[in-house]
């Protein structure tokens, strides 16, 4: 199962890619877990100890891989570099969770024309493609730069969204970009939910946008991050509704596995 979380930013993408790898990884399943967002706080979120250098910045890595002869107007580069190795070799293991974060590429982000993104890519659209572990991308909000052929071998791309205008419009947003990239299941996940307004709003708003959970405001959250330590033990009612979502996302995965597999081998030729 691949997953992608994407909302706008202050929505709960990092407290959701966090819990669910957390009761995923505790189920016995292997899991790897990427911080994709520029503003990247997963790991704090996670109380994963440990220094996780950022890939962007393994220049010399990054080098080596695509093979780019600096110099010139512009350097030469290879654009599918060999990444199979870099999970075990570079990313952080925690138990059944291996754990990296990808960096921020300086001028132009993941849409730029530069070595890091050539590694960074080739590297999503192998964890997506060819691992057998679950992957749970922690994005920002915004998917457009992952390539299709990555987009197409994600299984569920949620976007969470709360009770507002400019998430509701984010979501939205991102719903129609994200079918134009060939995502197949897209689903909005309501977090941060307090009452039953709220969640009346949100199934009134999304017009056409699957609801797969409605996550509740949870103060042990905060209070846990005030303190510095991972939710999962104090944030009860929260992590009862990702368990529950989890096991939606797997249900609905299972009916799917062969299609997907069909898919990602034509897409994996069309690349
Ligand atoms: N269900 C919840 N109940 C209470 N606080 C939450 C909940 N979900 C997220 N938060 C808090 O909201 C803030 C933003 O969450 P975060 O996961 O960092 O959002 P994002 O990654 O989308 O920017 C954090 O302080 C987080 O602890
Ligand atoms: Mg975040």
């Amino acid at each position: 199962m691949k997953l992608a979380v994407s909302g706008k930013g202050g929505t709960g993408k990092t407290t959701l890619a966090a819990a669910l790898a957390h009761i995923l990884s505790r189920q016995a399943h292997r899991v790897i877990l990427i911080d994709a967002d520029p503003d990247m706080n997963l790991q704090v979120t996670l109380g994963l100890q440990g220094i996780v250098k950022p890939l962007v910045e393994m220049k010399e890595l990054i080098q080596e891989r695509t093979e780019t002869k600096p110099g010139g107007v512009a350097p030469v580069f290879k654009l599918n570099p060999t990444v199979d190795d870099i999970p075990e070799k570079y990313f952080l293991r925690q138990d059944n969770l291996l754990f990296a974060v990808m960096g921020t590429v300086r001028g132009g982000g993941l849409g730029c024309t530069c070595p890091e993104n050539a590694f960074l890519k080739a590297l999503l659209r192998h964890l997506v493609l060819r691992r057998k572990e679950i992957v749970i991308l922690d994005m920002e909000a915004g998917i457009e730069h992952l390539g299709r052929g990555t987009t197409a071998g994600i299984d569920w791309l949620l976007i969470m969204v709360e009770a507002g205008q400019k998430s509701v419009q984010t979501t939205l947003n991102i719903k129609h970009l994200a079918e134009g990239l060939g995502v197949k299941q897209i689903a909005a996940v309501a977090n941060q939910i307090q009452n039953p307004e709220q969640k009346a709003y949100l199934q009134q708003k999304l017009v056409g946008v699957q609801i797969l959970g409605f996550l509740p405001y949870d103060p042990a959250i905060k209070e846990a991050e005030l303190k510095g330590v991972p939710f999962w033990t104090k944030a009860t009612s929260f992590m009862e509704a990702v368990e529950n979502l989890a096991k939606r996302l797997e249900q609905a995965n299972g009916k799917t596995e062969n299609e997907h597999k069909e898919r990602t081998r034509k897409e994996e030729k069309a690349a």
